[in-house]
């Protein structure tokens, strides 16, 4: 089976890093959405996957199941379906549409949870869910991409040994948190090799993995209702929250500035190093990097739709 699994490895990282003209630093961007089914997550299903394999945990009868906002359950099902192995994960209603579909097509069965937990997320009622499931379906394997050492292994040798092998310096990582494997794993790695370099975590308004006030968010990929375990594991300078309204300015200027048609994390971090460095000078340009973890396709009927973009407006006018 591991052998089996191998033989996809080279559809998986070495992205490109591509520089992005910007009048004050040198920024640069790590095209994740080259990975196989187009996001940072098959480095995550493929080092979790590998590694439970090696350990003997999944095996031709298993059950896999997880909580995915889209991404992860995306290149999980992919591995899953190549291996002939059962998959079920468990989404929630801020799921884009068209992942959504893939998912149903490709998975074995499709969990979705409706309710909102009591921050106004729905991550704790997926959580709920996925015991349950655990209990009732013989031979279930639980990634639990939320603690799993593995997801902090997969981009501590995946990106940060990537970035490290490309910067002779580097000195700022912009790096957007969702279950904190991507941080946690980059900024480690990044420390040992360039001890001086800032790691800014990126956050949505109303995740409250960095204490924010919990609020409604609609845009999936980087928030969290609660605190996932590997955040601890990061080793973070300073932490930026960005509203859904700067995260859609922010993707749409990536795509006009740059023509990186990119998902909602992407412009999420964008944003957060423009209004980072609009008042910063420097004697001498730092090197600044941040991911984009997918790509914009998924977001055609929300970020990237006028009609969707007003009536996220008009929900922030109602909150505040
Ligand atoms: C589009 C996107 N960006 C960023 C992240 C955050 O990554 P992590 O879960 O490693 O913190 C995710 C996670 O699902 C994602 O789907």
């Amino acid at each position: 089976m591991l052998e089996k699994l191998q033989k996809l490895g080279h559809l998986v990282g070495n992205t490109p890093l591509v520089p992005l003209e910007h009048p004050s630093i040198h920024l640069y961007t790590k095209l994740e959405y080259h990975n196989l089914m187009n996001s940072v997550k098959a480095r995550t299903a493929y080092y979790m996957l590998s590694s439970a394999i090696k350990r003997g945990e999944i095996h031709e009868g298993t059950t896999l199941i997880e909580s995915s906002s889209g991404n992860l359950a995306i290149a999980l099902a992919t591995f899953c379906q190549y291996l002939k192995i059962k998959f079920i994960p468990v989404i929630d209603p801020n799921i884009n549409g068209v992942y959504e579909d893939l998912l149903r097509s490709i998975s074995y069965q499709v969990v979705k949870v409706t309710d909102r937990d009591e921050t106004g997320g729905f991550l704790l009622t997926r959580l709920k869910k996925i015991q349950d499931l655990l209990h009732s379906i013989p031979n279930a394997y639980w990634t639990n991409q939320y603690q799993n050492p593995d997801n902090f292994y997969a981009h501590y040798h995946g990106i940060g040994t990537e970035l490290v092998q490309h910067f002779e310096t580097l000195d700022y990582a912009f790096i957007g948190v969702g279950t904190g494997g991507t941080i946690s794993g980059i900024s480690n790695r990044l420390k040992e090799a360039f001890p001086n370099v800032k790691v800014i975590a990126v956050d949505s308004e109303g995740s409250v993995i960095f204490n924010d006030k919990p609020k409604k968010r609609h845009i999936p990929g980087i928030g969290a209702s609660t605190v996932p375990e590997l955040v601890k594991r990061a080793v973070i300078d300073e932490v930026v929250h960005i509203s859904e309204q700067h995260t859609v300015e922010g993707c749409h200027q990536l795509f006009e500035n740059h023509g990186i048609f990119a998902g909602g994390s992407s412009g999420t971090s964008y944003y957060a190093i423009q209004q980072y460095f609009q008042d910063k000078a420097f004697a001498e340009k730092p090197n600044v990097v941040f991911l984009c973890p997918d790509n914009g396709v998924p977001y055609v009927q929300t970020v990237y739709n006028a009609e969707w973009i007003k009536w996220l407006l008009n929900q922030s006018v109602c909150i505040s």
